[in-house]
């Protein structure tokens, strides 16, 4: 089971009440890990230019004391860009197990993929799918159709090949079942490609939403 501490909390004693009650509501004594939702707070986001270095720090420092105090296996971050990080570790005791940052074919970081990779923080995308709008990519279902796969399965398989944990999500048991099945291997030229690949000009009725508004 994994939760959020609320982008807007950024005291230690937000974060902590947030973790406790998310362990009081679920009804369990541990989480397998939680997560700063976002750097700032969510009205902040494409607005503000402050990174809330000492809130996140405050944050992370609560996190820290749930895991000392076994009620989170796992710790760590969301949304987070290079500076982000380098803040909190200039303070942090534990470093962030994870960063989980919008990566898909026509978004990818590189920089910070390999950052957070360099520095031993696990990679999870999220949103491999680019929410659904990839779907609507005649050239990267050109590409799928050469490996003889569906486009979700392309672009899952990218975010594996780039190293990272794959979230994909379905309501659909069909899609589940076919978007585990990644056995198939993108060559390196058509990883390049896909690497580039030209920005989807928007997340359609999503494009309202801070984390696809472009800054996250
Ligand atoms: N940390 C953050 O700030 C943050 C922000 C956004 C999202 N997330 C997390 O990331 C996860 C994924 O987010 P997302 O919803 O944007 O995911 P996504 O996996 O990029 O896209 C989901 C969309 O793709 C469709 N889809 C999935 N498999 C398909 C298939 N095989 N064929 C056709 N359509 C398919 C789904 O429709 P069907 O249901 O019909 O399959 C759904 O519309 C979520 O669990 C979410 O919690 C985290």
């Amino acid at each position: 089971m994994v939760s959020k501490v609320a982008a807007e909390h950024k005291t230690y004693e937000e974060a902590m009440n947030g973790i406790n009650k998310t362990l009081e509501t679920m009804g369990l004594d541990y989480l397998d890990m939680m997560i700063i939702h976002s750097p700032q707070p969510w009205v902040k986001v494409n607005q503000s230019e402050d990174r809330y270095v000492e809130g996140n720090r405050a944050a992370w420092k609560a996190l820290e004391d749930a895991y000392k105090a076994g009620k989170l296996k796992a710790i760590g971050i969301s949304n987070f860009q290079i500076g982000d990080i380098e803040s909190l570790l200039e303070t942090a005791e534990i470093k962030p197990m994870v960063n989980q940052i919008l990566l898909h074919i026509s978004n990818t970081p590189l920089e910070l993929v390999e950052y957070c990779q360099k520095n031993g923080i696990a990679v999870e995308a999220y949103s491999p799918i680019a929410h659904g709008e990839i779907l609507n990519q005649p050239q990267i279902k050109e590409m799928a159709d050469k490996y003889g796969v569906s486009v979700p399965q392309l672009c899952i398989r990218y975010t594996l090949q780039l190293g990272a944990i794959s979230l994909p999500k379905t309501g659909n048991p069909a899609h589940m079942k076919t978007n585990a099945d990644v056995d198939f291997e993108i060559s390196a030229e058509d990883m390049e490609v896909l690497k580039h690949f030209k920005k989807i000009e928007s997340y359609g009725a999503n494009s309202g939403f801070p984390v696809y508004g472009g800054r996250l």
